[in-house]
Formats: structure tokens, C-alpha cells, sequence
């Protein structure tokens, strides 16, 4: 049984120009134990689709769907049910640690915090426990650093910290939003691996944002790309890097730079292709990409596309695609 289903899942932002619909009825399911990546440009509402999964959206915000979880639907949840889940059964690791660490707080009592509500450790096992991760993720002199504040360490110690709180309460669902994009090359690997590590180790499951192709090839079991708030492909990580079908993953491809000097996949950011990302208010009847696709036809602007399946775990939202015979 999938651990994490979100099942046409839109995400809603009242406006003065009516509703903005940054998540558009974007299905995928997460297995337990599996990686999952999600990629597409900047804009195209994969940090609001997590954010709606953790509900961390606001009280303005509407949703339709349902993100099946455990057995609940977390759209449906009371804010303190939905805050015994976060940062216990769901971890999140965010682009910019600040946004998850409280300056005025030690990163030790942050992360034993969290155990004594989430678990209900007492002070001492919390505080052992802290210091465990904390040396679990690397940081050295945890017995030091323990007692220190989010400002006194760098960008790579302080998003080690937040893994650790992320990790401390044994997630069964990790999400990580562009988890490397502040940190150096080196920094970087070191926190891959530990996600990676930490994730096999504890069987989790992972929702993992990223821009970088190398770190999809690296990381990645299956690959959603998503346009517009919706999803245009879905496949095996391999089958999304070497035989992508949408015209828009073959663009995102392209624009990436190839690994120098190796045959195999590619690595770097991924790049902008020609064209706009559409309004958000922007009422769009057929594929969103239609305006911007080298292979559009007329039906294709005001149907819908349809979900091909072109391969075995191989999915295409593409009215072009010839389906597996
Ligand atoms: N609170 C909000 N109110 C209105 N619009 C919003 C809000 N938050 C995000 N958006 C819009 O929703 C769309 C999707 O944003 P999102 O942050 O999910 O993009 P993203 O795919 O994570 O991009 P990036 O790769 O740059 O992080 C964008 O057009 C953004 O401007
Ligand atoms: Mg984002």
C-alpha cells in the first residue's frame, strides 16, 4: 500500500482577480521505502505542493483533494491533529533552514523539544537524543554545539540541523525542498548521502524537490514533472532520463548541460526553455504547454490531454503519445 497518495490534490490562493490555481488536480503516490523526485521550472508549483501536504499554506488557502496519509486524509485533519504529524510521522527539510530554526533558541532544546511533545521523552532522554542526531548528522563537537545557536553555525551545519530535527522523531515520510541549493559542491554530496542514508536506514519514504538532474539520477526511483500545477510525465527515474516523452521534459533535458566528459546522465541545473510558464489566473481549457509546444495541434488547446501510458511505469500527459500495445 502506497505510504503517501495524493489524489487530485489543487491548491487554491483567493485573489482580487479570482482564484489562483498554483496546484492543478496534480495526482502521484509514494511507496514506502521510495524516492521520489519532483522537477519542473521555477514557478511551476512544487514547493506549494509540498507546503499543501504539510498544510503550512495558511488559513486562506483552499484545497481540493484528499492527501491520504495513514489512513487520513491531511486536507482534512484540525490544525492540532495535523500538528501531531508534522515533524513526527512527516520530516521536511526546507530550502532555507531559517525558515524552519528559531534564532532565539539552542538548536539542542529545538530538536529535544520536538521528541518530548512527539514521543514524550523526558528532558535528560531528549537532550541524549539531540545530541545523538546531531552527531548522527555530522556535526562535530555535538556536545558543544549542542548548546549553541542557529546563527552561531554555517549554512551546511545549520542544514544539518534541520535533517536531524527532521529525522528525529523516525519520519515515515521525509520531504526535502531543494535541500542543497545554498551549499557548496562538497557540502552538497555530504548532505545527499545522509538523506539517503537516513532514509534507507529508517525505510522512509522521500518527496524530493530539486533542479539538479545529477542529483535525480543519484537519488530518485520515479520522477513527476509538472508544469503549471500539473503533472505532464511520470516514469522510473531511468526511463525519465533516458527515454523522456513530453515535449516539455525533452525541453527541460536539452536545456540541461550534459555531464563533461561522461556518456551516461545529465547533470547540473536544469535551464529555462523558450516561452512563458502561464498566469496563474489564466483559465487554460487544454494542455498548459500548448502555447509553448513545437508540436501542438489545434485539439490540444482545448482538451485536456490524456494520461498515456507508454511504457511499463512510464506515463506521458500527452494527446501526441502512442500508447504500449
Ligand atoms: N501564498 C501565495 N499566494 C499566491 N501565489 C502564490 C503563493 N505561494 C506561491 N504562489 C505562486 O504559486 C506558483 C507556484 O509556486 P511554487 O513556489 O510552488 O513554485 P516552485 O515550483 O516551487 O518554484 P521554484 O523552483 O522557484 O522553487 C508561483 O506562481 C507562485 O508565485
Ligand atoms: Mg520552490
Amino acid at each position: 500500500m502506497a505510504l503517501i497518495e495524493v489524489d487530485a490534490l489543487s491548491t487554491l490562493f483567493p485573489s482580487g482577480e479570482g482564484d489562483l490555481r498554483a496546484v492543478d488536480g496534480l495526482s502521484f503516490a509514494v511507496q514506502p521505502g521510495e524516492t521520489v523526485a519532483i522537477v519542473g521550472e521555477s514557478g511551476s508549483g512544487k514547493s506549494v505542493t509540498v507546503m499543501s501536504i504539510m498544510r503550512l499554506l495558511g488559513a486562506a488557502t483552499r484545497h481540493e483533494g484528499a492527501v491520504r496519509f495513514e489512513g487520513r486524509d491531511l486536507l482534512a485533519l484540525s490544525e492540532a491533529e495535523m500538528r501531531k504529524v508534522r515533524g513526527n510521522r512527516i520530516g521536511m527539510i526546507f530550502q532555507e533552514p531559517m525558515t524552519a530554526l528559531n534564532p532565539v533558541q539552542t538548536i539542542g532544546s529545538q530538536i529535544a523539544e520536538s521528541l518530548r511533545l512527539h514521543r514524550g521523552l523526558s528532558r535528560r532522554d531528549s537532550r541524549a537524543r539531540a545530541l545523538e542526531m546531531l552527531s548522527l548528522v555530522g556535526i562535530p563537537a555535538p556536545e558543544r554545539r549542542i548548546d549553541e545557536y542557529p546563527h552561531q553555525l554555517s549554512g551546511g551545519m545549520r542544514q544539518r540541523v534541520m535533517i536531524a530535527m527532521a529525522l528525529a522523531c523516525d519520519p515515515a515520510l521525509l520531504i526535502a525542498d531543494e535541500p542543497t541549493t545554498a551549499l557548496d559542491v562538497t557540502v552538497q554530496a555530504q548532505i545527499l548521502d545522509l538523506i539517503r542514508e537516513q532514509a534507507r536506514k529508517l525505510g522512509a519514504g522521500v518527496i524530493l524537490i530539486t533542479h539538479d538532474l545529477g542529483v535525480v539520477a543519484e537519488l530518485a526511483d520515479r520522477v513527476i514533472v509538472v508544469y503549471a500545477g500539473r503533472k505532464v510525465e511520470e516514469g522510473t527515474a531511468a526511463e525519465i532520463l533516458d527515454r523522456p516523452r513530453h515535449p516539455y521534459t525533452r525541453g527541460l533535458l536539452e536545456a540541461t548541460p550534459r555531464l563533461r566528459g561522461g556518456g551516461g546522465h545529465r547533470a547540473g541545473r536544469m535551464t529555462e526553455i523558450p516561452g512563458n510558464v502561464p498566469g496563474l489566473a489564466e483559465i487554460l481549457a487544454g494542455c498548459a504547454f500548448e502555447p509553448r509546444c513545437a508540436h501542438a495541434q489545434p485539439c490540444c488547446r482545448i482538451e485536456r490531454p490524456p494520461e498515456v501510458p507508454v511504457a511499463q511505469d512510464h506515463l506521458v500527459v500527452c494527446r501526441r503519445a502512442e500508447p504500449v500495445s
